[in-house]
């Protein structure tokens, strides 16, 4: 049953019959959430042994500096081979900073505003028309970070591998174009992963700016849903290659590891940015919180500690997402009305409708219970020019609310998919 091959006739009764569970829906109060990009109180609690295990003064020594004082500003060089070994990058070219890796972001990109980078021929504040490519469907805070510093955000297409690296080609031969944000695995909220054509065309493309900036945030580098989750080729060695190295900045963090807010972050780019960055950063902080990096370290020893920590992590999350996923095919599966991904990792279902469908579904959905992510967040400006995505967040929900929050969710889209037909 394809909505778009139905008659009148066919799509009146088919809006009765919804509406009428939907109104079922609307007299039970519901207060359900699919928002919510965060872990449940149940990952959370896989993590409490960080916190419960006491340290004795002795064990606050770590590489030689005492934890508990100043010091140290890079991060505890245990910390820094740690994420090291995580990512694939050199420990010297780490910088270990505090609970949130979008704060290294904006700080960076402030740097670069304020002083400008390795290769910057002047301070981008000076730019006047400065311009910032945003793959969409993407993050909203990353666009705000750029958005804020006055750069008009270009959207750009996100496809099944990556940014459209047709467009992305043509748009930086423009000198104002400063830079792009990426997701490069488990992408928010697509789920993809970039293949490795992207990543070695993100490398070698030829750039209008000198500086132009590559935001790398890999902050779903180990988020695995499913065994032979994707693989991400390593930007670094490409760029390396490529003599392009000044160009990536790499960003990563515990927050969906051990804690959101309480995790450990990092900063990695090539020796002259992390050199200018640890210039600037130092007259910003005596340093970070070694302490959180001592109870990390402590708590997840190493990349094999790492892995125990995300299979537990994914025995909770990857039922949810079968859970969503099911729902999503079981009502909405060879209707013509709805398309969604099937991310192997990550935090996020993207859901695409008919043009014109999201808002109304946000809508309908909000009247009903579920709070959704607001349609049109997950682009450039809050304004998604087909009206047609909507991110869908799993996580935070029990499994039973999770399955009743889907199917109010599926009868929304249902309903304002009719109604645009007719
Ligand atoms: C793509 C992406 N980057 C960064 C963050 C935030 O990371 P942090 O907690 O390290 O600031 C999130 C959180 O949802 C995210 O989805």
């Amino acid at each position: 049953m394809v909505y778009g091959e139905m008659n009148r006739d066919e799509l009146t009764s088919e809006k009765k019959r919804l509406s009428e569970q939907y109104d079922a829906y609307l007299g039970e109060g519901l207060k359900l959430d699919l928002s919510r990009g965060k872990p449940a109180a149940d990952q959370l609690d896989l993590s409490m042994d960080l916190l419960n295990r006491p340290l004795s003064p002795a064990e606050c020594v770590v590489d030689g500096f005492d934890c508990r004082n100043y010091g140290c500003p890079w991060g505890l060089p245990s910390m820094r081979r740690f994420f090291s070994e995580l990512l694939g990058i050199p420990s010297e070219q780490i910088i270990v900073g505090g609970n949130s890796s979008l704060a290294l972001m904006y700080g960076t990109i402030s740097r670069a505003m304020l002083f400008g980078l390795a290769d910057s021929p002047a301070p981008w504040a000076s730019v006047e028309k400065r311009k910032w490519l945003c793959p969409a469907p993407g993050y909203d805070r990353h666009f705000a970070i750029t958005e804020k510093m006055g750069f008009e955000l270009i959207p750009v297409d996100m496809t099944p591998t990556g940014p459209d690296m047709d467009q992305v080609e043509k748009l930086v031969l423009d000198p104002c174009v400063k830079g792009i944000w990426c997701v490069p695995k488990y992408s928010n909220p697509t789920g993809i992963t970039y293949s490795d054509d992207t990543c070695r065309r993100l490398a070698t493309m030829k750039t209008g700016a000198p500086d132009f900036t590559v935001m790398w945030d890999n902050a779903y580098a180990v988020h695995d849903l499913a065994d032979g989750g994707d693989d991400l080729l390593n930007i670094f060695d490409l760029a390396v290659q490529a003599g392009t190295e000044n160009r990536f900045f790499c960003f990563s963090s515990t927050s969906k590891i051990t804690f959101p807010g309480g995790g450990v972050s990092i900063l990695a780019a090539s020796p002259a940015n992390i050199e200018l960055a640890k210039k600037y950063i130092s007259v910003e902080t005596i340093g970070f919180d070694k302490l959180n990096q001592l109870r990390h370290l402590r708590f997840l020893k190493d990349a094999e500690g790492v892995k125990v920590q995300m299979n537990r992590h994914k025995a909770l999350l990857a039922r949810k997402f079968r859970i969503l996923e099911d729902t999503l095919e079981r009502d909405l599966g060879g209707l013509g009305i709805a398309e969604w991904t099937h991310p192997k990792g990550g935090y996020f279902v993207s859901l695409d409708l008919p043009d014109g469908c999201a808002k109304r579904t946000y809508e309908l959905a909000k009247a009903a219970g579920v709070t959704l992510t607001p349609a049109g967040a997950t682009f450039p400006y809050g304004r998604d020019p087909r009206d047609r995505n909507l991110r869908l967040a799993p996580t935070c929900s029990s499994t039973a609310e999770l399955g009743i929050a889907a199917s109010i969710l599926t009868v929304a889209v249902r309903l304002a998919a009719i109604e645009k037909l007719l």
